[in-house]
């Protein structure tokens, strides 16, 4: 049984939420990645941006969807049978890791790693999915993040190293204000890990407000990587 993140999405709705999923998405048709392979994809239950990306695109988009809380899971599968999208889903029960950790080179399109934590729970997936080459030339990862992280933190995946040690390591933080600490750690790991193959093609601060009560629905950054060779 998949027991990883408790679903804490709270800004689906959210103005700047959709601007980031319309970024992505165009990120995505901008491409000549061959649209035959599938988009490997954190939906959620509501397909939003699966659903932008076929309007603004091109039905022929297909998925690999994960989703590792339960009840997420069964609404998300009722969602795709309602949509009448069941021909462009397949999807998997449990975490996006255990997709990229199989999959072979060029096996996806695009990634849409849409999470709801802390990059350290997931950046040696991504260092995984982009050492593989897993998505074609011309394809994208897009990551979505918590503008948080924090020092020690070593996500579920307890071998991995802390990211902050790490990179305080090989890139210390030359203007260390408090509020520039994620967007250092994230910009400096990407572009280690992009050689010449990858190009960190856009990185994004956002975030929502309750409309009722003022309050910020947590500031995140997004980031999006292009395989280019
Ligand atoms: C931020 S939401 C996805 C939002 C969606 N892409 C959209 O545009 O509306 C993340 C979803 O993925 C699930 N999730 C988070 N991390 C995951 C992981 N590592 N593996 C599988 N599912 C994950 C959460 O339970 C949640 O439903």
């Amino acid at each position: 049984m998949a027991t990883l993140n408790k679903n804490t999405f709270n800004n689906r709705d959210g103005k700047e939420k959709q601007k980031i999923r319309t970024l992505i998405a165009e990120a995505m048709i901008n491409s000549i990645a061959p649209m035959t392979k599938p988009i490997l994809t954190l939906p959620s239950d509501t397909l939003k941006f699966e659903k932008t990306l076929i309007k603004r695109g091109s039905s022929k988009f297909k998925f690999l969807a994960c989703e590792c809380d339960e009840k997420t899971y069964s609404l998300m599968m009722a969602n795709i049978v309602k949509s009448k999208l069941a021909t462009k889903f397949d999807t998997h029960f449990g975490k996006l890791s255990d997709m990229i950790y199989k999959a072979k080179e060029n096996e996806f399109s695009h990634i849409n790693a849409d999470y709801c934590g802390q990059f350290n729970s997931y950046y040696r997936e991504i260092e995984y999915a982009m050492r593989n080459n897993i998505v074609c030339v011309n394809g994208t990862i897009s990551v979505t993040m918590n503008d948080r992280i924090s020092k020690g933190c070593k996500g579920y995946d307890s071998e991995n190293e802390g990211i902050i040690e790490m990179m305080e390591a090989v890139a210390p933080n030359p203007n260390p204000k408090a509020n520039e600490k994620t967007l250092h750690v994230v910009t400096e790991f990407i572009t280690r890990m992009a050689g010449y193959s990858y190009r960190l093609e856009k990185i994004k601060r956002y975030h929502d407000v309750d409309e009722k009560t003022g309050k910020t629905k947590g500031n995140m950054i997004m980031i999006i990587v292009r395989r280019i060779r």
